[in-house]
């Protein structure tokens, strides 16, 4: 078996000849930012891939979500989750927003909606779920909240191109969701993001606000920031919408091989595809319970390193347990049981649309050896 390095994710990229035409048209036009020809067929294309209403594209996702907050006017505490990527909590940090953490379902490792409601403060003011791995959070009962106690709704939505519920966009629910569409994502633009938003004066607003605030030549509305998508991630996110069908169709055909594989192993669990979605397959995350498999975590982590497969503890270590965060009473440990457990047990197995039977092959005998039943 050859011993090719395999890292968790490979980014989705086109043939480069195919790119060459769109390079000629950015050449010709003299045009290479501020709502471009490409960005403005990417916001259009977007919209109706996603079925959304209206997207704004942004430089990156972490840009996206500081702007998010700003376009809603977000101060005081925001409820979110420790089991996620820093940036959506350094986005809160950013914005002077003290973040407050409520702990996860054990089974979606999503946002618990029973837990944001007991953290709820008078200085809420808005509630940011993250669609960890794309799983579409609890998203009635969010919204139940936040109308009850006068909330806003953010979700934090990098992992979630794509996903639906009943066949529609999660992307629609809440006030504006947050994509990222860097390179490690299921569809990228090098570096990028997107805000989605339901009407079109949120739309001109955040259109502003990722200008620097101006509204036109000589007014700028609000102190904003430079936060564009440029013209050479908008074509390259056009042509990588022509095979982003196909790249999916890949990642569900590997999820599937990985469960059935793994299915007899005592003590590795996968995550269930839930009921009425239409999933991402943007990570296959595993969890590894020691006592039953005989081996932690970190040590499977390491064999599969030493052998060249490059497997990632998302989301270890917990953001509530970063030097940052970690003096803040929410990021207690005591309160955030089932965030802290699944932290130390979870592993995410490579998944990309070039990965190959045999790299699974190579991944699955890995985890299989020196099991003897
Ligand atoms: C959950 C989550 N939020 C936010 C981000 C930030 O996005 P970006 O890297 O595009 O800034 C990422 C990924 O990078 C992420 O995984």
């Amino acid at each position: 078996m050859s011993n090719e390095k395999i890292l968790v994710t490979q980014p989705l990229l086109p043939p480069l000849e195919e790119f060459i035409p769109y390079l000629e048209k950015i050449w010709e036009s003299k045009w290479l930012t501020n709502n471009g020809q490409f960005h403005q067929q990417l916001e259009q294309a977007l919209c109706e891939y996603l079925g959304v209403k209206h997207i704004s594209l942004f430089s990156n996702g972490t840009l996206a979500l500081i702007t998010a907050l700003q376009a809603l006017r977000i101060t005081g505490e925001v409820i979110t989750t420790p089991f996620s990527f820093v940036a959506t909590t350094h986005a809160l940090w950013w914005n002077n927003i003290k973040p407050v953490f409520a702990d996860i379902e054990p089974h979606t490792y999503n946002l618990d909606p029973e837990k944001v409601e007991a953290a709820i403060t008078p200085n809420t003011t808005a509630i940011m779920p993250v669609h960890v791995y794309g799983n579409p959070c609890k998203l009635e009962a969010f919204q139940q909240i936040a109308d009850t106690y006068n909330l806003k709704l953010i979700y934090d939505a990098a992992h979630a191109f794509g996903v639906e519920v009943n066949g529609q966009s999660v992307l629609n629910f809440g006030d504006l969701s947050v994509l990222s569409f860097h390179a490690t994502k299921v569809f990228n633009t090098f570096e990028g993001g997107a805000i989605v938003c339901h009407d079109e004066k949120m739309k001109r607003h955040i259109d502003d606000l990722k200008n620097f605030g101006f509204r036109g030549e000589t007014t700028v509305i609000a102190p904003g920031i430079n936060a564009k998508m440029n013209e050479l991630q908008a074509a390259f996110g056009l042509l990588q919408l022509t095979y982003i069908d196909e790249a999916r169709e890949k990642r569900k055909q590997i999820a599937e091989t990985y469960r059935e594989e793994l299915a007899g192993i005592k003590g590795i669990h996968c995550l269930n595809d839930l009921p009425d979605t239409k999933h991402a397959y943007s990570y296959f995350p595993i969890l590894v319970e020691e006592q039953e498999y005989g081996m932690s975590r970190d040590e499977l982590y390491a064999k599969l390193k030493e052998n060249n497969i490059f497997s990632r503890r998302y989301f270890y270590p917990l953001i509530s347990n970063f030097p940052t965060y970690r003096g803040l009473t929410s990021a207690n440990k005591d309160n955030l049981p089932v965030a802290n457990d699944i932290a130390e047990k979870v592993l995410c197995l490579p998944i990309y649309n070039k990965l190959q039977q045999s790299h699974i092959e190579r991944i699955i005998t890995l985890i299989k050896a020196d099991i003897s039943y």
